[in-house]
């Protein structure tokens, strides 16, 4: 599983619960975060590195936990690879779905929101509702400094979301999986707004994909959790640690 740093330790807690007994190897690029306001060629240069690195480590199937990643890399991670790949779009259908207002807000990365896989799913699901795409211009940075929770958050939110809740969006797709650490924020500051993330989702398919490929860790097996982080260990499990996460909950390998 990886990401450009915490943003899919999210998806790593769901599939930990839903699949206890796999290994998981999570790989934090935050050597090279954030993803967001790279060009694609190079978030995909990245995804083609440390899919190798995970490979080469044994894992069977990968997980793109990064929307951003997905945009860049996924069909031609599959197309270059032996192994099933999971990976994530900002959750456009659920939010049409549940939208009293018709105008959901879709907050992502620029690399997610100019992307080819993005396009398709508003083509998709998009029709009926009004959709307003807000690039969440310094969002992961903030949660990737540990500072989801706080009043700067809030006042980032206020700014970037506060004119397209004025505007009538009822519900957030939070398209990103740093966002994810931010729901609460989001709810306290814009009460009566709606959510959304695939963070469970996603790890639910890659429960379905093990299933179906057979290839699931056998019952009873204990699971493992190891680390792989780019840049600064310490300063990611410390993040860690103020986003939940037990204080030396893995394995760090080097
Ligand atoms: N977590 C990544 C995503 O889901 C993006 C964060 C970043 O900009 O690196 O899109």
């Amino acid at each position: 599983m990886f990401d450009s740093g915490v943003g899919g330790l999210s998806v790593l807690r769901d599939f930990q619960r839903l699949a206890p007994h796999e290994r998981v190897i999570y790989f934090a690029d935050t050597a090279f975060f954030p993803y967001g306001p790279r060009p694609a060629a190079e978030v995909r240069k990245r995804s083609f590195a440390i899919t190798q690195r995970l490979i080469s480590a044994g894992c069977k199937l990968i997980v793109v936990a990064c929307n951003t990643a997905s945009a860049a890399a996924i069909a031609d991670l599959r197309d270059a690879f032996p192994v099933p790949f999971v990976g994530m779009v900002p959750g456009l259908k659920p939010a049409t779905q549940q939208s009293r207002s018709g105008r959901v807000a879709i907050l992502a990365t620029p690399g997610t929101l100019d992307g080819d896989l993005y396009a398709r799913v508003v083509d998709e699901f998009g029709r009926g509702v009004s959709i307003e795409n807000v690039p969440g211009h310094g969002l992961a940075e903030l949660v990737e400094r540990g500072q989801s929770g706080t009043e700067a958050a809030r006042a980032s939110l206020r700014r970037i979301l506060g004119p397209a809740i004025a505007a009538g969006a009822d519900t957030v797709v939070l398209g990103c999986t740093h966002y994810h650490f931010l729901a609460d924020d989001v709810a306290a500051e814009f009460p009566g707004v709606a959510t959304v993330e695939t963070s469970e989702a996603v790890a639910r398919r890659a429960v379905a994909v093990l299933a179906e490929q057979g290839i699931e860790a056998p019952p009873g097996r204990p699971g493992a959790l190891d680390l792989i982080v780019s840049g600064d260990r310490e300063a990611f499990k410390a993040v860690m640690a103020h986003l939940g996460f037990a204080p030396h909950p893995a394995e760090v390998v080097p």
